[in-house]
């Protein structure tokens, strides 16, 4: 079975073709459309710290097929090497970013895989690990569908929905969280609009969920990230929805930068403000979002994009990449369990034990 054989979810972020997977390089999008190709866990982890994918569970499925393409490559090796090979594969992939806990969760998913046949040879490690990566990536994309349904309900004829950053297909598996809910609403016939913020400093707004929306002909309009209290204050945005990447288990939410700022406004114009997210997203050790490691990414993102430079040098610059939006913000928790409105410590632990 291939990745790629899934139905029409969005376009296919990864592509998994046995001996190798292909990302499409994101950086480029929408100027250029093109897969890149890793062979081992040292070339996924640089296309996760190069933002090559980016996302937090399509970050955890490209983690899983690194880990299932560094044990085809050192299967032909003594047990010694193998094993070694294997927790280098590890180490190195769960270096590559911090925030995104999909991350450590699909590493773990694999780790587990490789203990449980251990009295395996290699070769038969190197393909129940393949199997258990392809199995972890069809799993994301049925948990988006059913993040998707749930959602929707939520969603009324006509609604204007804002969304921050790209939780879509190019951030999951295929069909996306926030904007899985925006396509399955979508799907059920339901006329909608999404707002696209551009989202400095990476502009996964403006690029990406502009990009996937215009794809596939749903009405999107682009604002820049200093417009969306404009708008709501003129009642255009009547709801908002955003991805995670890493929930605590009272419900506190790390998402791109700039959520906690539209979080705040929703509350101010009584907007319902919505994080979608799988329950791979929510990490039960982390009692509340301080606990969240927050990436701090370079300071050329923020002095400029690309080649072009239009701050001055010698200036400081922050450039954390999530903020944290506190769960008494946060109207509901959609996941593939269905919504969990005003979610706390109690009703976050209750989706693991249903
Ligand atoms: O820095 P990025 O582009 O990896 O950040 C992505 C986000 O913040 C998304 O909203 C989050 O990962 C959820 S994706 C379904």
């Amino acid at each position: 079975m291939n990745a790629s054989s899934e139905p029409a979810c969005g376009v296919a972020t990864m592509r998994w073709l046995g001996g190798a997977l292909e990302l499409i390089d994101q950086r480029y999008l929408p100027q250029r459309f093109a897969y890149i190709r890793c062979s081992n866990a040292l070339e996924v982890a640089e296309a996760i710290r190069a933002m090559v994918v980016r996302g937090a569970p399509a970050i955890g499925c490209a983690a899983a097929f690194g880990m299932a393409l560094e044990a085809a490559r050192q299967a032909g090796t003594s047990r010694v090497a193998f094993d070694e090979g294997l927790e280098k594969g590890f180490s190195v992939l769960g270096a590559s970013r911090p925030t995104a806990v999909n991350l450590f969760w699909a590493l773990q998913r694999m780790r587990e895989c490789w203990q449980a046949s251990r009295s395996e040879e290699p070769p038969r490690i190197a393909a129940l690990l393949a199997e258990r990566a392809l199995a972890l990536y069809h799993a994301d994309i049925a948990t988006n569908l059913a993040i998707g349904r749930a959602g929707a309900a939520l969603i009324e004829e006509g609604d204007s929905v804002m969304t921050h950053c790209n939780a879509g297909a190019l951030a999951t598996a295929g069909h996306g969280t926030a904007l899985g809910v925006i396509r399955s609403a979508r799907d059920q016939g339901k006329r909608l609009r999404v707002i696209a913020n551009e989202t400095r400093p990476f502009l996964q707004g403006a690029r990406l969920t502009a990009w996937e929306m215009v794809q596939e002909n749903i009405p999107v309009t682009l604002i820049t990230d200093n417009m969306a209290g404009h708008l709501m204050f003129q009642g255009k945005v009547h709801k908002i929805i955003v991805g995670a990447d890493r929930i605590a288990a009272n419900g506190d939410a790390a998402n791109k930068i700039g959520s906690y700022a539209l979080a705040v406004l929703a509350r101010y114009h009584r907007i319902p403000f919505y994080v979608a997210a799988p329950l791979s997203s929510i990490d039960l050790a982390i009692a509340e979002g301080s606990g969240i490691v927050i990436e701090e990414r370079a300071a050329s993102e923020v002095t400029g994009y690309g080649e072009l430079r239009w701050a001055p040098e010698g200036v400081a610059v922050e450039n954390p990449a999530f903020d944290i939006t506190p769960a008494g913000l946060i109207s509901g928790l959609i996941t593939e369990k269905g919504v969990t409105l005003k979610p706390t410590t109690a009703s976050i632990a209750g989706l693991f034990r249903s």
